[in-house]
């Protein structure tokens, strides 16, 4: 039966391959700002040093937005490199769906933007917002859309200027984030018969509202109509991190009657290398076949893991039919998993 009947304290989730359609990857592709500020750049004016970020973070440098740059512009290069790599024109697209914190504006939505620089008359285009599970978040809302036959192909992308909302002077928090863009399309196709269909074999996404003040940014058009900065308790979010993102990824791993021997690639938001490596851990998964771009891009929020995706296709790790495994855990809190067949 679809919708399947859920009880009503179900995560919002459900099993992809109860029905026909299956939402499948036809390309991919990423934007990072030229700019690049390293650890010892950093030091020139927080007090910070190298080795204590390289050391409890893995962060070695980030990209950081020209002055000229919004999110949107990030956004719509990530897309125009994901509509060349799956060979596809801005006319085959009708829904457009954008994670960002970090919108140009409060209003319209960033999609918007994309959807009107690529050229699209038609279609729907809007924001998701959770943090660093955006991500997760949009492809979850993308792939139900796609089986519901409300859309035919989904741009998703996660794009982030958090050098906008950093507290250039908190050391605890501004040596942690990056900006960049990253996206992939998904396309609606009849479900493959057999054992291994391509496309989104299960997303999990989950929130708990009442963690708040460990993660949040003390600013927005209604509270103080500033944008804000951001404010974290860095402890309190790694003492959840590992343990939220591991029973999402472990349920869609269950969902999708597979185990953690059948993923080829996990995929995980880009945070901190020792969240990454205990999650890993956990699963018994090997840590060469982890993507980790965090020494490179640091926290790119929810372009982390679209940046990470579109890293490891381009220099060929992840091939067509491997089967990935993402996870992300950001402010609200909210957290998720994904697992598809690439
Ligand atoms: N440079 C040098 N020293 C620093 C810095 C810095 N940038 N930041 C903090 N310190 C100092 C502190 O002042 C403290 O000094 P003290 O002992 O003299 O008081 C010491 O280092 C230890 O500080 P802690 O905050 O306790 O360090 P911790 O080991 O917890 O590491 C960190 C901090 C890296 C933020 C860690 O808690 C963490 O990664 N948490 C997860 C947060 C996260 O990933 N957030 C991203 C958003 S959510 C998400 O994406 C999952």
């Amino acid at each position: 039966m679809y919708p399947p009947r859920l009880s009503p304290h179900a995560p919002l989730s459900y099993r992809s391959r109860a029905i026909d359609v299956a939402s499948v990857v036809a390309g991919s592709g990423s934007y990072l700002p030229e700019k690049v500020l390293s650890n010892d750049d950093l030091a020139k004016f927080v007090d910070t040093n190298d080795a204590w970020v390289r050391k409890r973070t893995g962060i070695a440098r980030r990209h950081i937005a020209a002055d000229d740059q919004v999110t949107s512009d990030l956004a719509i290069a990530a897309a125009r490199r994901a509509l060349e790599s799956a060979g596809m024109t801005a006319a085959e697209l009708d829904l457009v769906i954008c994670a960002t914190a970090t919108p140009d504006e409060t209003f319209p939505a960033t999609a918007t933007r994309v959807q009107a620089a690529l050229g699209m008359e038609r279609g729907a285009a809007f924001d998701v917002q959770a943090v660093c599970s955006g991500f997760v978040y949009a492809l979850s809302v993308a792939d139900a859309m796609l089986k519901s036959g409300q859309a035919r192909c989904a741009l998703v992308i996660g794009a982030e200027i958090f050098s906008r909302i950093l507290d250039w002077e908190d050391r605890g928090t501004c040596v942690l984030f990056g900006d960049g863009a990253g996206a992939i399309i998904l396309r609606g196709e009849a479900a493959a018969e057999g054992d291994a269909p391509r496309g989104i074999l299960a997303s999990h996404i989950f929130s708990d509202g009442r963690h708040h003040d460990a993660l949040y940014v003390d600013g927005g058009p209604a509270s103080t109509q500033t944008a804000g900065h951001l404010r974290m308790d860095g402890r309190e979010v790694f003492r959840h991190a590992v343990v939220r993102m591991a029973e999402a990824m472990e349920a869609a791993l269950e969902t999708a009657g597979l185990t953690a021997e059948n993923v080829d690639w996990m995929v995980p938001h880009q945070a901190n290398l020792r969240i990454i490596e205990a999650l890993a851990k956990r699963l018994d998964f090997p840590m060469e076949r982890v993507v980790v771009t965090l020494q490179d891009h640091a926290n790119t929020s929810a372009a982390s893991i679209p940046l990470a995706l579109d890293s490891a296709v381009r220099d060929g790790r992840i091939k067509q039919n491997d089967v990935v495994l993402m996870q992300a855990m950001g402010g609200g809190f909210t957290w998720g998993a994904a697992l598809l067949r690439w």
